[in-house]
């Protein structure tokens, strides 16, 4: 019995320090040590010895497993420095090659117009509002005075969400909101996406546009000149402007705001459809429907609003001829707005 836990020992070495891999490890653990490993099955023989034998017996395979198992570890040891070698040799960094580029984006040249539009409105101390996308039928037409029959309630301009909410039309609906929570005198700007049910080469679903209002006492017709003339020279520089009269019904009277063409300075070409003039947005003197609406007094106050479109406005700060330019997303265009 002796001479067998001998060879057994030494057979066993052998292999050991054959063994190259984990793996292979493991396994000889298994076949020596393991619940039904040599080792085991060996130790199973002491039930055919005679109880003086046993003692002895027990030492001498409990012998050989501590002798396997301690050059089962050394070796283990060994190969694992053996893989880790290996592993930082094929797995060398290169911390001297250079890194990768992270581009850097820029802001959409239309959130940068708004944000520069906004920002003349803010230094002439107007406040900055939000609101809704989804609105109420009543704020985006009844408290404008646009009445059931207005044409521009019709369902082919009008995204109904149901048959009183909508995708806001215009960004008018905000004065209602704000003009309800505030009392005169102020003033405020409101950027922000409208929806109107309109696809062509110039009318997008959805666009941007900026909408302003100023309420107090003894506000005039004046103070909107005033306003908006500044607002136009500080986007476009020293130009003329003109007010011609036209027609919203939330204002009265009611103004649309032209720039002398920024191309021909006035001479007329293809972009003011030789016109020399080119429309920048719509205003006009608060309707006093709209201040009774909100529950003011139109005999103690009175205001004027404006809208224009955000994309027309980009279109000509930087020289952009196709409306689809926004939308399309087209890397090569947007980084020349870094
Ligand atoms: N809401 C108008 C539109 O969408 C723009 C507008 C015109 C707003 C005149 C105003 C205004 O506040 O006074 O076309």
């Amino acid at each position: 019995m002796k001479d067998k836990l001998s060879t057994l020992k030494n057979s066993a070495k052998d292999i050991i320090l054959q063994a190259n891999t984990l793996q292979e490890i493991d396994d000889i653990r298994v076949k020596y040590l393991g619940k039904k490993g040599e080792i085991t099955e060996i130790s199973k023989s002491m039930k055919s010895l005679s109880p003086e034998e046993r003692p002895l017996f027990g030492l001498l395979v409990n012998e050989a497993r501590e002798f396997i198992t301690e050059v089962l570890e050394t070796r283990l040891a060994e190969v694992k420095a053996v893989v880790k070698a290996e592993q930082l040799f094929t797995e060398t960094l290169d911390i001297t090659l250079p890194g990768k580029k992270v581009e850097m984006g820029g802001l959409h040249p239309i959130t940068e117009t708004m944000n520069y539009l906004k920002n003349i409105f803010i230094e002439m101390g107007f406040d900055v509002a939000e609101g809704p996308e989804i609105e109420y039928t009543s704020n985006n037409f009844d408290a404008l005075n646009i009445p059931e029959s207005h044409p521009s309630r019709d369902l082919q301009d009008t995204f109904y969400m149901s048959e009183n909410v909508v995708l806001r039309t215009h960004t008018s609906p905000v004065q209602v909101r704000y003009m309800g929570k505030n009392k005169p005198p102020f003033r405020m700007v409101c950027p922000g996406k409208v929806y109107r049910n309109d696809y062509d080469i110039s009318h997008t679903p959805m666009f941007h546009q900026m909408e302003g209002l100023m309420v107090g006492e003894n506000i005039s017709f004046a103070n909107l000149k005033a306003i908006l003339t500044q607002f136009v020279t500080r986007v476009f520089g020293e130009t003329n402007v003109r007010f011609r009269p036209h027609f919203f019904p939330f204002t009265e009277p009611s103004a649309e705001m032209d720039v002398e063409c920024v191309i021909c300075k006035g001479k007329g070409c293809r972009l003011c459809k030789d016109s020399g003039w080119l429309e920048i947005m719509g205003c006009g003197m608060v309707d006093p429907e709209v201040l009774k609406a909100v529950g003011y007094d139109p005999e103690e106050v009175t205001g004027f609003a404006f809208g224009m479109g955000i994309e027309r406005i980009t279109m000509l700060r930087y020289g952009i001829d196709d409306l689809r330019a926004f939308f399309e997303n087209d890397v090569r265009f947007l980084k020349q707005f870094k």
